[in-house]
Parts: C-alpha cells; structure tokens; sequence
C-alpha cells in the first residue's frame, strides 16, 4: 500500500498539518499584536478561543500518541528510535504549558503579555518542527511493517481518542477543517460523518466557532 492511501498517514499527517499551520498563526499573530498599542477585545476573545483550541488538540494528539500510537509502534521501531520520539514529546511539553499559562490569563493583554506569548509559541514551534518530520518518517517506516487492518484498527483509535478529548467538537472539528485548505481539507473532511461536516459545521455551530474567523482559512 502506498502511504498516500494508508488511513494512519492520512490522519496523522492531515493533523500535523492543522497544528502547523495553527502553531504558525499563533506565532505571527502574537508578534503583530504585542506591536500594536490596542488590541480590538473581540480579536482577543477570538485569538483565545483559536489558542486555547490549539492547546487542547496537542495535549488530545499527544496523549492518544503516547497512550495508543507509540505503545504500538514500540514492538515495531529500535529502542533508539522510540527514545527520541518520547524525549521529543517531553520538550514540547513544557513549551505547550507555558503557552497555555498565557492563553489562561485574564484579558486584557499588555503588549508585554502578547509578546510573553509569542515567545513562548515560537519555542514551542521549534520543539514541533523537528518532532513533526521525525514522527511522520517513523510513522511510514512502522506503518509499512503493519497489516492493513491493523493500520486501519490504529487509525481509528486514535481518532475515536482525539474526538473523545480534544475538547468539544463544536471548536476543535470546524478549527481542524479551517486551518486547512484545498485537498489536505478534502482528505480530512473525508474521514468525517457527512452530517458533522455538511450540516454541524457549516450551519449549527457556527455561532460557536465565528469568533475564530479571523484566524482561520475561508470556508
Ligand atoms: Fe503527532
Ligand atoms: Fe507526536
């Protein structure tokens, strides 16, 4: 099977894709704003939602990584390997909480919060890059070595996960959809209930997830 079909590629890869281009956004937002002298309250509000979204979906794509994925992919790849992702995830961990410790705090923002917080998004970026391209070549080495239903069972699981704790769906399944574009929305749209990203989405929740816009790619 070519990794271009293989469900487990295209799931992780298509999520990569939405915290990447999020974790970017964040980074380049914060800068802008911590520049600016006044921050309209209502792009705050939105950022926060789009940060705190951001947050909870790593902390749900790490957990079910670590609880799901790599207990697999430990009866598959060199200790040595294995190692490396684990110590990755670890470094990112602290980045991700000092994000958060700003995302918390009560608005409005000082420039010197704003820019507090681009700091602490651009060190996280760094820890993400690296982790991002290391995971995926050792995902497609693993998933070469895996049966096809046992591809398809780990896919499932660790959406099943995702869903189950990545926050309410209402945020994170319109902020996975928007922070991508073209076939990369497509492929992700596709392992979805119609009715979540037809009807749910695009009509009932948007009220829930429009404050967002800004920071999103055009429906
Ligand atoms: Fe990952
Ligand atoms: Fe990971």
């Amino acid at each position: 099977m070519s990794f271009l079909s293989d469900p487990l590629i295209i799931g992780i890869q298509g999520i990569h894709r939405a915290l990447s281009r999020a974790l970017n956004v964040l980074v380049d937002e914060s800068r802008q704003f911590g520049n600016e002298n006044q921050v309209d309250g209502k792009r705050t509000e939105g950022f926060r939602m789009y940060a705190r979204t951001f947050c909870d979906l790593l902390h749900a794509h790490h957990d079910g990584e670590e609880e799901l994925g790599f207990i697999h992919l430990r009866s598959i790849l060199s200790p040595e390997d294995m190692v490396a992702l684990d110590q990755e995830h670890e470094v990112m961990l602290e980045a991700l909480h000092a994000l958060q410790t700003y995302v918390a705090a009560p608005a409005p923002w000082a420039s010197s919060h704003w820019l507090g917080l681009h700091r602490a998004a651009a060190s996280l970026l760094v820890g993400w890059e690296a982790h991002r391209n290391n995971e995926e070549q050792q995902m497609v080495k693993a998933s070469a070595r895996m049966s096809h239903d046992e591809r398809v069972r780990l896919a499932k699981a660790l959406e099943q996960f995702g869903i189950a704790n990545a926050g309410p769906g209402e945020r994170v399944v319109p902020f996975i959809l928007y922070n991508l574009e073209g076939k990369d929305r497509e492929a992700m749209g596709s392992r979805m209930p119609f009715f979540m990203k037809g009807i749910l989405v695009p009509f009932f929740w948007r009220g829930n997830y429009n404050v967002m816009r800004p920071f999103l790619f055009p429906r």
